[in-house]
C-alpha cells in the first residue's frame, strides 16, 4: 500500500519537497512531487531527515473503541467530511445544510480552517460534518493515523470540469476505504453540465449509479436548495450499510480537529469526540498536551455539559494546542496525563533537534 505523495511527507517533516526528491535522489530512488510512497520508502526517507515513523494498522487505531462489549454499542451519527476542488461549493452545501452564512463572513471566500458542525436532517436523523479547508489537512490526518470520516461527499461543480483536486479527493477517499456520494453542485447555473461530470468521473473509473455504476450520485444547487434532501437522504443510506456504533457509557476517545490561542480563553481545542461521552470536569491528555476540561462549547457557541459519541465540541482548559488529527483520551489522574504530555514533548524535541542537525550538516555541504 501506498500512503502520502512526496509533497505531503515533505509539508509534514517540515522540509521543501525538492529536499526529500534530493535525499532520495542520493539513494538511488526517482520520486516525484505527487508520487506516492510505499511504507518502504516512507521509512527510508524519515529517516534519513531523522524522524522515526510508526505505522499504525487501522485496526490498531480503532481497537481502543472496538473493546467495548458488543452489548453496550448504540448507534451513532455518522461523521461526513465534504471534499472537492476549490470553489465548487463545499462551504456553500454545509452553509445551506446547517441554514447558516458561513462562507460569505470568511475572509475571502476560502475556507481558513477546518470546522466540525452536527446538524440535523428533516428526517430526524443527525450528521456531523467536517468541511476541510483543502486536502493538507486530511492528508496530515491520515498520514497520522486518524480515520475520522465514515462518508466522503465529493463536491463537482458541473459548470466546471474533474479537477485536480477533486481527483485527489476521489484518491484519498478510496484509500481511506470510505463509501463516497458524488454531488454535482451549481446546477441553478446555465452553464451547468452534469452529464459532462459523469462522463469525466466515468473515464477514472468512478460510474455513477444512473449509468449502472456503485457510485450515488445526487445534483444539486447549495444556492437553493435542490436536492440537498435528497443528497443527505443517499449519505445515511450509505452510512446506515456501516452499522455505525459507540459506547456512550465510558470514558471518552476522541480526535483532535484543531486547536488555537483565544485571547480571552485559552486554548481552544475542537474534538470530534468518537466513543464514550466527555464531560465537564474529565482529565484528558491529547497529543503532548494536557488538562482538566472547563468547559465545552458546540459549534455555535452554546454550553454543553457532556458530549456523547460524533459530537464535536470545542474544549476548554488544555495547556496547549495538540496537532489536528492527535487522539484524545480522558484519563484517570491528572499525574499520569502530566507524565504521558511531558514524555512526548521530549520526544518531539529530540526529534526536532535531529532534524535541525541534519539539515545543518546539510548546508555545511552545500557551501563547500
Ligand atoms: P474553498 O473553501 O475555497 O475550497 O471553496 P468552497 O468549495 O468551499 O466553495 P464556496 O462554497 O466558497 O463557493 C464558491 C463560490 O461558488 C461562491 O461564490 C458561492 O456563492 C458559489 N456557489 C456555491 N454553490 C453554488 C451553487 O449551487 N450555485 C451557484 N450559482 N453558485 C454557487
Ligand atoms: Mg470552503
Amino acid at each position: 500500500t501506498e500512503f502520502i505523495s512526496a509533497n505531503d511527507l515533505a509539508s509534514l517533516m517540515n522540509v521543501s519537497v525538492n529536499e526529500v526528491i534530493k535525499v532520495c535522489l542520493g539513494l538511488g530512488m526517482f520520486v516525484s512531487i505527487n508520487q506516492r510512497l510505499d511504507a518502504e520508502a516512507i521509512t527510508i526517507i524519515t529517516d534519513e531527515f531523522g524522524y522515526d515513523v510508526e505505522f499504525l494498522s487501522a485496526e490498531e487505531e480503532e481497537s481502543i473503541i472496538e473493546e467495548d462489549d458488543e452489548a453496550d454499542l448504540v448507534d451513532r451519527a455518522p461523521i461526513v467530511t465534504i471534499m472537492g476542488h476549490v470553489d465548487h461549493g463545499k462551504t456553500s452545501l454545509l452553509d445551506y445544510i446547517r441554514n447558516s452564512r458561513v462562507a460569505s463572513g470568511e475572509a475571502g471566500g476560502i475556507t481558513q480552517h477546518i470546522g466540525a458542525y452536527d446538524v440535523m436532517t428533516e428526517t430526524g436523523k443527525r450528521i456531523t460534518f467536517l468541511d476541510t479547508p483543502g486536502h493538507e489537512a486530511f492528508t496530515a490526518m491520515r498520514a497520522r493515523g486518524a480515520k475520522v470520516t465514515d462518508v466522503v461527499i465529493i463536491v463537482v461543480a458541473a459548470d466546471d470540469d474533474v479537477m485536480p483536486q477533486t481527483k485527489e479527493a476521489l484518491n484519498h477517499a478510496q484509500a481511506a476505504g470510505s463509501p463516497i456520494v458524488i454531488a454535482i453542485n451549481k446546477i441553478d447555473k446555465p452553464a451547468a453540465n452534469p452529464d459532462r461530470i459523469r462522463e469525466q468521473l466515468a473515464a477514472m473509473n468512478v460510474l455513477v449509479e444512473e449509468w449502472g455504476g456503485k457510485y450515488q450520485c445526487q445534483e444539486i444547487s447549495a444556492k437553493s436548495g435542490q436536492g440537498i434532501p435528497d443528497l443527505l437522504e443517499k449519505v445515511l443510506l450509505e452510512a446506515e450499510i456501516l452499522e455505525l456504533k459507540a459506547n456512550p457509557n465510558r470514558n471518552a476517545v476522541g480526535t483532535v480537529i484543531e486547536a488555537s490561542l483565544d485571547k480571552g480563553r485559552g486554548y481552544v481545542t475542537t474534538v470530534l469526540v468518537q466513543t464514550g461521552t466527555l464531560k465537564v470536569g474529565d482529565i484528558v491528555l491529547a497529543g503532548s498536551h494536557y488538562g482538566r476540561v472547563k468547559a465545552m462549547t458546540d459549534h455555535r457557541g452554546k454550553k454543553m455539559k457532556a458530549a456523547i459519541p460524533s459530537t464535536p465540541v470545542q474544549v476548554l482548559g488544555l495547556d496547549g494546542a495538540p496537532q489536528a488529527g492527535d487522539k484524545l483520551q480522558v484519563m484517570e489522574t491528572e499525574r499520569e496525563a502530566r507524565e504521558l504530555a511531558s514524555n512526548r514533548t521530549q520526544l518531539q524535541r529530540e526529534q526536532s533537534m535531529r532534524t535541525k542537525k541534519h539539515i545543518t550538516l546539510d548546508e555545511i555541504g552545500r557551501r563547500l
